[in-house]
């Protein structure tokens, strides 16, 4: 028998920092500084085309700032525009994006600087970590639910066959650099949509910070730069903290707390053609799985009553058009949802419910009558023309 055994470390900082691409900001040029290269590093930076509506300068700024540091960066391109959001999340696109890293010549010594929302780290960051089986990658985040969640962590991955991120890859990036100045031109449903994520991570989590949530939501929706920045922060290092000290940070088992809400709200983005967000689809899931765990008797109405007025605070529509989709047998289409989940998760199902604000368990079974009374009672309370409806 020949046994092999050995592991790898992994080490990555998420910088929080203002105006990334200013010449005298050195949290970029010192991630390259880090690696203690003898010659400077081969560059390829992506960034969302989308941005230049609000950014016009984005290209010629990042170029500048490359220029600037000459002993650390070698530009192989000037920097290149692709379209983000959800529809770059797809094999087509990662494909385009494995060419534009063969034609800048990038190898395994190379990184790609990927600046965008989620949707396009999500896709750029497979494309990086496919391409000579793994290049490295710096993370840019640009959302708020991508700087609070998708962009911080490990994984990478496009849509396929009808499935949310069916394709991807656990890739830890070099180092993501979180700049609060992208999130002053994100409309306040951006801004909701991380809300969604952070509220999320507070329900499982940590009671305080649901407790900040609540104290804060109208000034983060009146675009309170300090408050939504807190938000951010303290979402990411949630996130990362799972993802460091849980011992599980690439799911090789089926325990998956920050995916709590998460089954359907994968399932209702499939089911809307994305045009539901994740942030909505997620505010969506958390509401399903709360007042199930209530219907259950694990925890008392009222917690659902602060989540639901937490979720109305932050203006997060909810869709009941989605959910209430009937297959022939006149199922609701988004329980096909849990069984995905199932399926992804391998082995047996583990579904995230919370105990309390701030506690959670993990259940290995769904009543299928209890989650129909659960949806249908969500949709009853929340759902169009009702008063916390929201509707955008
Ligand atoms: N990898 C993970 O662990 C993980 C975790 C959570 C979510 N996700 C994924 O993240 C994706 C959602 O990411 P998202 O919410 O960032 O959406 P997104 O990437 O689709 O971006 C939303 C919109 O914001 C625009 N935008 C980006 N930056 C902007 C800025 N600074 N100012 C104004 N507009 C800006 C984009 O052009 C786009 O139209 C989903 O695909 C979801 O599945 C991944
Ligand atoms: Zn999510």
């Amino acid at each position: 028998m020949l046994s092999s055994d050995f592991s790898i470390a992994y080490h990555y900082d998420t910088i929080f920092t203002e105006g990334v691409f200013e010449a005298g900001n050195i949290a970029l040029a010192d991630v390259f500084r880090s690696l203690g290269s003898p010659s400077p590093i081969r560059v390829l930076v992506l960034f969302e085309r989308q941005l230049l509506a609000f950014y016009p300068n984005l290209a010629e700024d990042i170029a500048a700032y490359c220029e600037h540091y000459p002993d650390l960066l070698l530009p192989a391109s000037p920097p290149v525009p692709v379209d983000g959001g959800e529809a770059a999340k797809d094999m087509d696109v990662a494909m385009n994006l494995c060419h534009l890293l063969l034609q800048a010549r990038m190898c395994r010594q190379s990184c790609l600087v990927i600046v965008g929302g989620g949707a396009l780290l999500d896709a750029a960051g497979f494309a990086a970590a496919i391409f000579h089986r793994g290049i490295r990658q710096i993370r840019i985040p640009t959302t708020a639910l991508a700087q609070a969640d998708s962009g911080v962590g490990v994984k990478n991955a496009v849509n396929a066959f009808g499935k949310k991120n069916l394709l991807g890859v656990f890739a830890p990036p070099l180092a993501v650099l979180n700049d609060s100045r992208f999130l002053r031109t994100l409309p306040p449903q951006r801004i909701a949509e991380a809300a969604a994520e952070a509220v999320k991570v507070a329900m499982i989590k940590d009671v305080d910070f649901f407790a900040f949530l609540q104290e804060k939501a109208t000034a983060i929706m009146a675009d309170d730069a300090a408050a939504q920045q807190a938000m951010v922060k303290r979402s990411a290092e949630l996130h990362v903290q799972h993802i460091a000290t849980s011992g599980d940070p690439f799911e090789w088992g089926s325990a998956r707390p920050l995916d709590f809400g998460h089954w359907a709200a994968h399932k209702l983005e499939m089911l809307s053609d994305s045009r539901l967000s994740h942030g909505v689809a997620v505010g969506m899931g958390l509401l399903i799985d709360t007042k199930y765990a209530v219907l259950s008797g694990l925890i008392p109405e009222t917690v659902f009553q602060a989540l639901k007025d937490l979720l109305a605070g932050f203006q997060l529509p909810f869709c009941s058009a989605h959910l209430e989709q009937r297959d022939s047998q006149g199922r609701r289409e988004v329980f096909a949802g849990i069984e995905e989940f199932r399926e992804h998760l391998g082995g047996r199902l583990h579904i995230t419910l919370p105990t309390a604000i701030g506690r959670k368990i993990e259940v290995t079974e769904i009543n299928g009558d209890r989650m129909e009374q659960a949806i249908a009672a969500v949709i009853a309370e929340c759902g169009e023309g009702q008063p916390n409806s929201n509707q955008a």
